[in-house]
């Protein structure tokens, strides 16, 4: 039984063809479907319907995010977990959720963010043949992220809802900020591999940091700087590394005010190594490498 890996996310935006416009033109995902109040979308090289959805609602942030499991009695077995713990879940047909989304389970983080996990999301292909296919497709509009790579979410006790992941999520924790205090400040955790799939910084309840998507190397991250420029896009962070996770990243605002991110970099982890720790002090060189200190314009969320 294992989560793969972050599947898609759900937000809130005010204008519903501005946010669709920027995230097809500037981002350069594909729109897959489309409701009166929802526009779904995917990344080139995703082969699922969806990985980000836009609901038209009067403010920003999030309102849920889905993860992909291996099977579908894994959903049993998360199910059973979860109910053990005293958690309630609410179960989902594949039909109930929306076009091209698979089986679903829903609950809330001790945070109050709304997860779920997915199992059979309809699968449309990414945009290459399966046989003998180019490295990538000509003609990609924006910036174009194959795929989405991994959430930042704030909460008010990062302690209590690492261990939620951990103990009964089954994720990993490879990267911490110890306060001085002895409490996690923020922490990085994974179920992929990958330095992090999500991760969680003191702040409110229900926030939503940013989301990310990979891109290849370092000069892709150049190339959405120079997108995001043309566009005039205000990018919040310039091209830099973080030192947890040893990641490169950017980060930017979509019209609505979700902050966005594009990474790359970082390193693989086995589920059985010790994390890493950065203490109170380090916490800006943690966040920004270079820089070393993380402003408060970066501690700023929505919820
Ligand atoms: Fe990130």
């Amino acid at each position: 039984m294992s989560i793969l890996r972050l599947s898609h996310v759900e937000i809130r935006v005010p204008d519903l063809e501005l946010a669709t416009a920027y995230y097809t033109e500037v981002v350069g995902m594909y729109e897959t479907a489309r409701e009166p109040d929802r526009v779904f979308l995917k990344c080139w090289d995703e082969h699922q319907h969806h990985s980000l959805i836009l609901r038209f609602a009067p403010t920003y942030g999030l309102d849920h995010m889905g993860w992909k499991v291996e099977s579908r009695e894994d959903l049993d077995e998360y199910a059973t977990r979860l109910a053990e713990v005293g958690v309630d879940i609410v179960r989902h047909d594949a039909e109930e959720i929306g076009p091209g989304h698979g089986e679903a389970i829903r609950f809330t983080l001790p945070s109050g963010h709304l997860m779920e996990l997915v199992h059979g999301m309809e699968q449309v292909g990414n945009l290459l043949p399966n046989t003998n296919p180019p490295p990538k497709p000509l003609g990609l509009v924006g910036f174009a992220p194959p795929r989405l790579d991994h959430i930042f979410l704030t909460c008010e006790d990062v302690n209590l809802n690492t261990r939620f992941l951990v103990d009964v999520l089954g994720f990993h924790l490879t990267e911490q900020v110890l306060g001085d205090d002895g409490f996690q400040v923020a922490t990085w955790l994974e179920v992929s591999h990958a330095s992090h799939d999500i991760a969680l910084v003191t702040g409110q309840d229900r926030g939503l940091h940013h989301f990310a998507w990979w891109v290849d190397d370092w000069n892709e991250i150049r190339n959405v700087a120079d997108v995001l420029a043309y566009h005039g896009v205000r990018i919040e962070t310039n091209p830099t590394r973080h030192g947890a996770t040893r990641g490169h990243c950017i980060y930017f605002f979509d019209p609505a005010g979700n902050r966005n991110e594009a990474f790359t970099g970082g390193y693989w982890v086995d589920p059985d190594e010790p994390p890493v720790t950065w203490t109170e002090a380090e916490m800006g060189r943690a966040i920004f490498y270079y820089d070393g200190v993380v402003n408060q314009r970066f501690l700023t969320v929505h919820s």
